[in-house]
């Protein structure tokens, strides 16, 4: 009830009555009251006034209400077309990947969102850890049981890198970002975040998000996929092995980030974008945004193939989601993410 009422009152950006609080949520008045008190108990400023009803104030005025990471927050902003039917938030928690895939393996529906604030045991790619404290960073992971076949899951971590950069770029620019059309050609802010294929996310060739998908399958069926996603929000310490490569939006940015709208910002881009993948079984119909958010695209990479590495320009990525490399001899070759990785000729990207 209180997510709604948040969606409701920041929907009006004026007072909303009691009494219409109460036809819509179908509660009693002491309900409601209750729901905006503790919704104030959580750091919201919410004005009452006398034959008015109740207003959320969000000018910005109060630097505490402007970050309020919470299931709440997180599903007031949520669309349904998102496919996120049920968020969980956590202070701590081992991992939210560990937490999903527990769930899913208890029976738990699809189009689970988990978030936490800190993680005790944050797990990264390669076996790697993904170091998680606490008041600075996003941590979720989202569990879901898509109708695609385990071979194609992997091109769903494509598509949850698309969602976080386009996320981002609504958060940075103040703006749902215009998602068509923009020629490379066109002078882009250095601080836009952009793809380092196939899924993290750079600032200013720094790393800034991460990401760690995980499956439960039989040969030919998927039982459930566990997208994670890690983001650097707030100024922080990096460990000194990540210090070099690492940077958070805060910093880039020089603005305030509010951890749950990008959380459901990200969900409300993957959702309808999931949806089609799952209709159209490929990744053509984000092959040209894929692009336009390459940070290598037209640049030389370095294919570090266990085969033999060898160097080419990025093309950009194929239905499947291979990155398209051009070689000297004008050959191109479809590099698959599970086989090699790419750096770029100088350095990380
Ligand atoms: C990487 O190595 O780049 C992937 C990092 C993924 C980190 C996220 S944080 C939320 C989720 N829970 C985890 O334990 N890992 C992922």
């Amino acid at each position: 009830m209180k997510a709604k009422i948040l969606e409701l009152l920041r929907k009006r950006q004026d007072f909303v009555s009691g009494q219409e609080l109460c036809t819509i949520l179908n509660v009693s008045r002491t309900a409601v009251w209750k729901a905006i008190r503790s919704l104030e108990s959580e750091g919201y400023v919410i004005e009452a006034v006398r034959n008015r009803g109740y207003r959320l104030v969000e000018d910005g005025s109060d630097a505490a209400s402007y970050d309020i990471y919470s299931a709440n927050e997180i599903k007031s902003r949520l669309e349904e077309a998102s496919g996120v039917r049920e968020v969980l938030f956590f202070d701590s928690i081992d991992s939210t990947n560990t937490e999903c895939a527990r769930r899913a393996s208890s029976g738990a529906g699809s189009g689970l969102l988990i978030a936490s604030d800190n993680q005790t045991a944050g797990r990264g790619r390669r076996g790697r850890n993904w170091t998680s404290p606490s008041g600075s960073n996003i941590y979720f992971s989202y569990m879901f049981r898509p109708d695609v076949s385990p071979s194609d899951a992997p091109m769903l971590t494509l598509l949850m890198s698309l969602s976080v950069c386009m996320a981002m770029e609504k958060i940075l620019e103040g703006r749902i970002y215009r998602t068509s059309g923009r020629k490379r050609s066109e002078k882009r802010n250095e601080m836009a975040p952009m793809i380092k294929w196939p899924n993290d996310i750079v600032i200013d060739g720094k790393k800034c998000c991460g990401m760690l998908t995980e499956m439960n399958c039989e040969s030919d069926y998927i039982g459930y996929v566990v997208i994670g996603v890690g983001i650097n929000v707030r100024h922080q310490k990096f460990p000194k092995e990540i210090k070099a490569t690492a940077i958070t939006l805060e910093d880039a940015w020089k603005k305030p980030v509010p951890r749950s709208l990008l959380t459901a910002e990200i969900l409300n881009i993957f959702g309808p974008m999931a949806k089609r993948f799952e209709e159209e079984k490929n990744l053509g119909f984000i092959r040209r945004e894929y692009y336009d958010r390459l940070v290598n695209a037209g640049r030389k990479v370095r294919v570090l193939d266990p085969k033999g590495e060898y160097d080419g320009i990025a093309r950009g990525i194929n239905e499947t989601g291979e990155l398209l490399v051009e070689t000297d001899d004008g050959k191109i070759k479809e590099v698959n993410s599970g086989e090699v990785s790419v750096r770029g000729i100088y350095g990380y990207v």
